[in-house]
């Protein structure tokens, strides 16, 4: 199959194994593209795309952008904190002007879960979710995936712990969706106050015990705490949840093998991840990064219709 299943990518809830396996091939063509001299290609040069976020990003935005620029899309930016948003525009009005300059592409970040699903249903270009609220983040667990496959190659049957903040985490909810239908075991681990009660219906398993999780895993994708989600205290300390929950070297070194640690960033150093174990050789965030260019390319490139 060379084609996806849908319009927009809006979760990972939403596509089939087969749409991930396109994507994540798709990607390994274009990681060759953008590591050779030149890195551009003309793919989407007849097409213009806007990357409209209303909420802060340093990675998803950086990378959407380089991932267009390198397929010779057109690309127009847009910043909720400097625009008429803070006039009182709604939503939908601030993409149909915006549409209303002939933009076939919209790449979306905003605060409101559901926000790329309402677009959907009421305009026609192409959605790309870039996260939103605590919702999903499709491209970053595709970018995920990928690069735990760059490692471990096939993921069935490969132990994959996510651990900190999985309340507040839409990367948490994209990863669970992705990986399960990749056919990994999947386990949270962080304080009960941060666990939602019923993720266990997803198929993931849950454990309490940081040491007994990291000695199960292959993988350990380590989330940042997002105390701007929070409006109640829902641990005692940033001390206390780095003392219980924080990945440090000499945790590690009391395991029998060596993990792949990962982190979609920010990070938060000495907080979830110490700098000692971030900057170590086994800590892939920053091929995590590269590779998010390839997989967006894809995603793009797939969703433009051009497979
Ligand atoms: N991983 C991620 O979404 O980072 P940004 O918030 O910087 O885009």
């Amino acid at each position: 199959m060379s084609h996806l299943s849908t319009k927009h990518l809006i979760g990972i809830k939403d596509i089939t194994k087969s749409d991930i396996e396109l994507i994540l091939q798709t990607a390994s063509t274009f990681k060759e593209v953008i590591n050779r001299p030149i890195k551009k290609v003309p793919t989407l040069r007849d097409m213009t795309i806007a990357n409209l976020f209303f909420e802060n990003s340093t990675r998803t935005r950086t990378s959407f952008e380089l991932a267009q620029k390198r397929l010779s899309a057109d690309i127009v930016n847009f910043t909720s904190s400097s625009s008429s948003v803070k006039k009182g525009e709604t939503l939908l009005d601030t993409v149909n002007n915006i549409l209303a300059m002939k933009v076939d592409m919209v790449v979306m970040r905003h605060p409101s879960p559901g926000a790329p699903n309402f677009l959907a249903n009421h305009i026609n270009a192409n959605i790309l979710n870039a996260g939103d609220g605590t919702h999903e983040h499709p491209t970053q667990a595709l970018l995920d995936a990928y690069s735990m496959q760059e490692k471990l190659g096939d993921l069935k049957g490969k132990n994959i712990l996510i651990l900190g903040d999985i309340m507040h985490s839409r990367v948490a909810l994209s990863n669970i969706y992705c990986l399960s239908k990749l056919g990994a075991n999947v386990k949270l681990c962080g304080p009960p106050t941060l666990i939602p009660k019923h993720i266990t219906e997803l198929g993931v398993s849950v454990e309490y015990n940081i040491q007994k999780a990291l000695e199960w895993c292959d993988v350990a994708n380590v989330l940042r705490i997002q105390l701007e989600r929070q409006n109640i205290k829902l641990f005692p300390s940033i001390r206390e949840y780095s003392l219980y929950f924080g990945v440090n070297k000499k945790r590690l070194e009391t395991l029998k093998r060596p993990i792949i640690i990962m982190h979609p960033g920010p990070i938060n150093r000495g907080v979830e991840l110490t700098s000692d174990v971030a900057d170590s050789e086994h800590s892939i965030i920053l091929d995590q990064v590269e590779n998010g260019v390839a997989v967006r390319m894809a995603c793009m490139y797939l969703l433009a219709g051009k497979a």
